[in-house]
């Protein structure tokens, strides 16, 4: 196929981005059919050198009051052109600023780095929160140690287990995004549990199941369970992605026989058993916006695999939680 030549528009609802104030559009770029829109973003940075690629959105020009979606960066510009009129060659795109973009790991790091570095300063100077020395009890000796593996465990899955198809969200999405974390799984759970009523000398505590070492222990051992089927699951998910790919599979297997997003299931039992063996409010806080949030992903997941895979995606599978949804 011969080259076509491509002119691409700014959206023209949206102002361009400062850097390119002084750059008159549209701009005129060449490339082959066979070339992809991820080369047309780069072509606009060789053009406006602070555009980064992931900062631009690729649609087809508007017409109309219809909202063309966002092109994919793999697409192929052949294939753009097949949709439009037969014998078109040439392409109207129109790209618009995303704002500055951070990476998605990052995002995911700082989030769980929130509830981490926290709750060692609410358990190790009580003092400075409570305006009292606390001696902590085995409840809570346990429970913090459970809640700083937890999230040592994320940041450990986020940089070296996940295989995320995204590369970049907008930079402002962090203050939303690590809010669930930073506030509700560490200043409001660590401020709960090693306050003094949870001392090893509480009403709370002292003469209770909840200073029975055996059930402690019994506690430990089912969040840990849970802890490590999710760790499995996320292992599987990764698996079905060959490194450096979008690539997505039907998984199979641990968990995933029952529900198509056992690492969710398993996420929530795990915050169900440290809800148990505290009784804090802000245990069960967290864990509700959590489980709420995963099951509304989780239903979101389960209808774009019954749709992308069709007959060959298992029936009888749930999304979250087996045999019901
Ligand atoms: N406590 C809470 O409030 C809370 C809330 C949410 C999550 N979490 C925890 O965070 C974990 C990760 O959450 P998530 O929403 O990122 O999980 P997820 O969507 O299931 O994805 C986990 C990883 O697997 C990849 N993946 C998913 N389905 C795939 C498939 N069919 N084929 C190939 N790769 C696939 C994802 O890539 P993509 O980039 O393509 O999606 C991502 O890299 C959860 O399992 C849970 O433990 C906790």
């Amino acid at each position: 196929m011969s080259s076509s030549k491509l002119t691409i528009y700014i959206n023209s609802s949206k102002k361009p981005p400062s850097f390119a104030r002084n750059v008159s559009f549209p701009l005129t770029i060449q490339a082959s059919p066979e070339e992809t829109v991820g080369h047309v973003k780069r072509k606009i940075q060789a053009k406006i050198p602070k555009f980064h690629p992931s900062r631009q959105r690729l649609t087809l020009k508007p017409t109309g009051n219809t909202k063309p979606p966002s092109l994919s960066d793999e697409t192929k510009l052949q294939d753009v052109l097949a949709g439009l009129a037969p014998g078109s060659s040439n392409l109207e795109l129109e790209v618009k600023d995303l704002g500055p973009q951070l990476g998605w790991k990052t995002v995911f790091v700082v989030e769980y780095a929130g509830p981490l570095l926290i709750h060692p300063f609410f358990y190790y100077l009580p003092r400075l929160f409570y305006g009292t020395d606390v001696t902590h009890s085995d409840l809570q000796r346990l429970v913090f140690t459970m809640i700083e593996a937890h999230f040592a465990k994320r940041i450990l899955e986020t940089l070296f287990v996940h295989r995320f198809s995204h590369g970049t969200m907008p930079f402002f999405n962090i203050f939303k995004n690590s809010g669930h974390y930073h506030i509700l799984s560490g200043l409001f759970l660590a401020y709960d549990l090693y306050r003094p009523s949870f001392s090893v000398s509480s009403t709370y505590i002292k003469n209770t199941w909840r200073n029975d070492p055996q059930v402690l222990w019994v506690c430990v051992g089912l969040w840990a369970f849970f802890e490590l089927s999710n760790l499995l699951t996320h292992l599987h998910l990764r698996s079905l992605r060959p490194s450096g790919t979008k690539k997505r599979a039907i998984p199979t297997g641990y968990g995933f026989g029952l529900v198509s997003c056992p690492n969710y299931l398993f996420e929530t039992l795990g915050w169900g058993v440290v809800c148990a063996m505290t009784g804090s409010w802000a245990a069960y806080l967290f864990t509700t916006v959590g489980t709420g949030q995963m099951l509304l992903w989780a239903l979101k997941k389960h209808a774009a695999y019954k749709k992308e895979f069709g007959k060959a995606y298992p029936r009888g599978r749930k999304s979250m939680i087996p045999f019901l949804i």
